[in-house]
């Protein structure tokens, strides 16, 4: 008889902006791993915006989950049975998991976690999949070159912080919208951003960047969309490259909102908007991990992770996304037994 462990399932669809409503912790036996799978004692769960998309029945960029299935993310744990040849019991893995204490991982889309390069929540951040959006999102869509005016919003989450850093290795100017004092300091004194805008203290975005980018916008990494993505595109230079990774002042809207309300400023500058997705880029990991945790080991790409403890609060991690909880990469530490 296996023993059980806890799940978070999605039990109903949200209108608007998720709450509680949205999740329910269920026990259920701990699975065993059929061949080629892992079963992992889960240390690190991730949440991440993208999730907000797949509780839609609608098309988002990532697949709809039904109602009653196990939310999903990537996870950082201890693989404690193993059917495949490539990983041994003990061994600390990453993949693609379940909000759970336990959780199967495919082992072909597993990779072994080295903590000796950073800590294991690092996996989830910079050395995993918002890591990747950033070095592919600003190097491969945004083309920045030296000189150029960087401008990245949602700039101390996740891939923003990563972005924000890449520029600067690139000889960019780099300016960051961030929601808090703490945040801007956070970019400006410990990243090496030029400047940020506290854009919860600011109405004037477009007269801010005046201040702090007076050249004009060269590369726009946009993780927000919304009013912030409207006064940058004011600022656009000519020839200048929008990468589109993210829109979460949009993710919780029911409705379409009005627009393209600025493309006629596309056409003086000539810019090009681009929507990049981290996956396109999937034959091209090795290359960014490696690069990556280079610079982590080095000190030259500094991280930083919110870690909210236990499995029952994941449901809150995941919502404190839409009002900014996290500084760096949110993660959920669990210890179940
Ligand atoms: N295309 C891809 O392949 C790909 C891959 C990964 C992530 N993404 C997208 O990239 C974006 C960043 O992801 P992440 O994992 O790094 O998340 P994150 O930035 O670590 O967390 C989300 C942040 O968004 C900001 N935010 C929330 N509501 C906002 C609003 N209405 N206006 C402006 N900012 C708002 C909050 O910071 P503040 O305090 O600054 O408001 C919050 O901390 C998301 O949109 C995500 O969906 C795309």
């Amino acid at each position: 008889m296996r023993d059980s462990t806890r799940e978070w399932v999605l039990a109903e669809r949200p209108d608007g902006k998720p709450d509680m409503n949205s999740f329910e912790l269920r026990e259920h036996t701990i699975p065993e791993p059929r061949y080629g799978e892992l079963l992992v004692r889960v240390r690190y769960l991730s949440v991440d915006p993208y999730m907000r998309g797949r509780m839609r029945d609608t098309e988002s960029y990532a697949e709809p989950w039904n109602v009653g299935d196990a939310m999903r993310g990537g996870v950082v744990g201890e693989v404690v049975e193993s059917k495949s040849d490539a990983y041994d019991v003990g061994d600390l893995v990453t993949g693609n998991g379940t909000w759970a204490g336990y959780s199967l991982l495919d082992a072909d889309n597993a990779s072994l976690v080295d903590p000796s390069i950073a800590d294991l929540p690092a996996y989830l951040g910079v050395l995993g999949m918002p890591g990747r959006t950033a070095y592919f999102g600003l190097l491969e869509v945004g083309e920045p070159k030296p000189g150029d005016t960087v401008v990245v919003s949602g700039a101390a989450g996740a891939v923003g912080s990563v972005v924000g850093q890449i520029a600067k290795m690139n000889g960019c100017h780099v300016v960051g919208f961030a929601g808090s004092e703490r945040k801007v300091e956070w970019l400006t004194d410990d990243l090496g951003f030029d400047a940020g805008i506290n854009y919860k203290q600011e109405d004037d975005y477009r007269g801010a960047l005046d201040d702090v980018a007076p050249d004009g916008v060269d590369v726009y990494f946009d993780n927000v969309g919304g009013p912030i993505t409207d006064a940058i595109f004011t600022k656009l230079n000519l020839d200048a490259r929008v990468a589109v990774c993210g829109q979460i002042a949009h993710y919780n809207d029911e409705d379409t909102p009005t627009g393209p309300r600025k493309l006629p400023q596309l056409i003086a500058s000539r810019a090009k908007v681009q929507g990049l997705l981290v996956s396109d880029f999937a034959t091209r990991f090795g290359e960014a991990s490696e690069q990556l945790g280079k610079w982590v080991a080095s000190g030259n790409l500094t991280h930083r992770e919110t870690i909210v403890d236990g499995l029952e609060n994941a449901p809150d991690a995941f919502l404190g996304l839409f009002s900014g909880n996290n500084i760096g990469k949110q993660v959920v530490s669990i210890s179940e037994q």
